[in-house]
C-alpha cells in the first residue's frame, strides 16, 4: 500500500481526521498522486452513493439582495445590475416545466431579498406540494426561525445555506454586517426543524489557505450535512473582489475528493461555478466524488440577470437546455441520471414525504 493510500484510508476511517493529513492531501500536485486521490474518492462515491447522478433543478426567482458580500455580483452595491423578482405565475410555470422534464427536486433560490414575503413563499410551497410529487429545497439566505418553521410546515424539505468559509475571521472580513455565529444558529435551527441541510464553501477566497480549507472539511464532517456544494471563486468586476485571481480548478477538485472521502454519503454537486472556468470541470468533479448536477430552470429574461459571477455557464441558454446535456454527460461517464427525489443518504433524515 502506498503512503498516500495509507493516509487516505486514515482520513476516511477517522471519526475526525487529522488537520495535517488533510492539508497534506490538499497540497498534492504530482499527476500520479492526484490520480490516486481521485480514484480513491470515486470508489467511495460508488460505494456510498452508487452510480446515479442526481438532479436538482434550480429556479432563481429574485436577484434582489440587501447583503454586501465582497465576492458576489448580487451584492446591493452593484447598482449596474437590473433587479427582478418573478411573480407567482412565472414561478409556478417554471416549476411546471421542470416537472415536465421529469425533475423531482426544485431549488428555489434568491438573493437575500428583504421584499421576500414569508406568506407569499408559504403559498408557493403549498401549491407546488399539492400539485406535484417533488421535493422543495429553499436557498434564500438567513431568515428568522419562525420563517424557517412556516416554510417547513408548508412542505419545504431542504435548505441550502453555505458557510462559504468556516474561518470566523475570514468570514467577517468579506461579509459586512453579518455575524458568523448567526449563520451557525440558522443552520442549527434548520436542522432542528427537520430540513435536510446543505452547506459548502468557495475555493480561492482572498486570505484563504490550505489550512482553512482543511478546517472547512472538518466543519462539514462535524455537522454531518446532507449536501455540500464546493465551487471555485470567480471574480465579478462590480464587487470589492473584482481584481482578485480566480479560484483554482484543481484545488476545488481536491476539496471535492477529500470531502467525499471524509463525509462518505453527503450529496455533493458538480457546481455551476466548477463548470464556469476555462473549461467545464463538472465532468472532472463527477469523476472525483461528486454525484449531483444542478440544471438551471430559471426562464429568460431573468436567468441572465442572476449574475453572481461573470461567464456563469448556461446563462444565455433557453430554459430546458441544461437537461439534455446532462444525460450526455452521464452516459459519457458510464453512469446514469437518477430521476428520483434522491433524499439525503443520512439515516433518520429522509423526510421529503413528511
Ligand atoms: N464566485 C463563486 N461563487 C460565488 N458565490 C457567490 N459569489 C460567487 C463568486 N464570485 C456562491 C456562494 C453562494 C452561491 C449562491 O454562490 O457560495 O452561496
Ligand atoms: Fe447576495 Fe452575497 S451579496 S448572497
Amino acid at each position: 500500500m502506498s503512503k498516500l493510500n495509507e493516509c487516505l484510508n486514515r482520513i476516511h476511517n477517522a471519526s475526525l481526521p487529522d488537520l495535517k493529513d488533510l492539508e497534506r492531501v490538499l497540497s498534492l500536485s504530482g499527476k500520479d498522486e492526484l490520480n490516486e486521490l481521485f480514484f480513491f474518492a470515486d470508489d467511495i462515491r460508488k460505494e456510498f452513493c452508487g452510480d446515479g447522478i442526481v438532479l436538482r433543478g434550480i429556479i432563481e426567482f429574485s436577484n434582489f439582495c440587501f447583503r454586501e458580500c465582497f465576492y458576489c455580483g448580487l451584492n446591493k452595491n452593484n447598482r449596474k445590475l437590473e433587479r427582478y423578482r418573478m411573480n407567482k405565475d412565472e414561478l409556478l410555470k417554471a416549476v411546471g416545466y421542470l416537472v415536465s422534464c421529469k425533475i423531482k427536486t426544485v431549488v428555489l433560490q434568491s438573493g437575500e431579498d428583504s421584499g421576500l414575503d414569508t406568506p407569499w413563499l408559504r403559498e408557493i410551497i403549498r401549491e407546488i406540494k399539492s400539485s406535484f410529487d417533488i421535493a422543495i429545497t429553499l436557498a434564500v439566505g438567513e431568515r428568522s426561525a419562525l420563517d424557517y418553521k412556516v416554510w417547513r410546515e408548508a412542505g419545504a424539505d431542504r435548505y441550502l445555506l453555505k458557510i462559504e468559509t468556516s474561518d470566523e475571521g475570514l468570514y467577517s472580513s468579506m461579509h459586512p454586517q453579518m455575524d458568523f455565529k448567526q449563520r451557525l444558529d440558522c443552520l442549527r435551527v434548520l436542522k432542528e426543524l427537520g430540513y435536510q441541510v446543505g452547506s459548502g464553501n468557495i475555493i480561492g477566497l482572498a486570505g484563504q489557505t490550505l489550512k482553512t480549507i482543511a478546517q472547512d472539511i472538518l466543519f462539514f464532517k462535524l455537522n454531518d450535512f446532507d449536501m455540500i456544494g464546493i465551487g471555485p471563486f470567480i471574480p465579478h468586476q462590480n464587487t470589492q473582489f473584482g481584481g482578485q485571481e480566480k479560484g483554482d480548478a484543481l484545488l476545488s477538485l481536491k476539496t471535492i475528493a477529500l470531502t467525499r472521502i471524509v463525509t462518505r454519503n453527503a450529496h455533493i454537486p458538480a457546481t455551476t461555478a466548477l463548470g464556469s472556468l476555462d473549461k467545464d470541470y463538472r465532468v472532472d468533479g463527477l469523476k472525483c466524488g461528486a454525484n449531483v448536477l444542478m440544471p438551471n430552470f430559471t426562464p429568460q429574461p431573468f436567468r441572465k440577470l442572476y449574475e453572481i459571477y461573470p461567464q456563469k455557464r448556461c446563462i444565455n441558454e433557453p430554459v430546458g437546455a441544461c437537461n439534455f446535456c446532462m444525460d450526455d454527460m452521464a452516459q459519457n461517464l458510464g453512469r446514469f441520471i437518477d430521476y428520483s427525489k434522491a433524499d439525503s443518504f443520512k439515516q433518520g433524515r429522509v423526510n421529503s414525504n413528511v
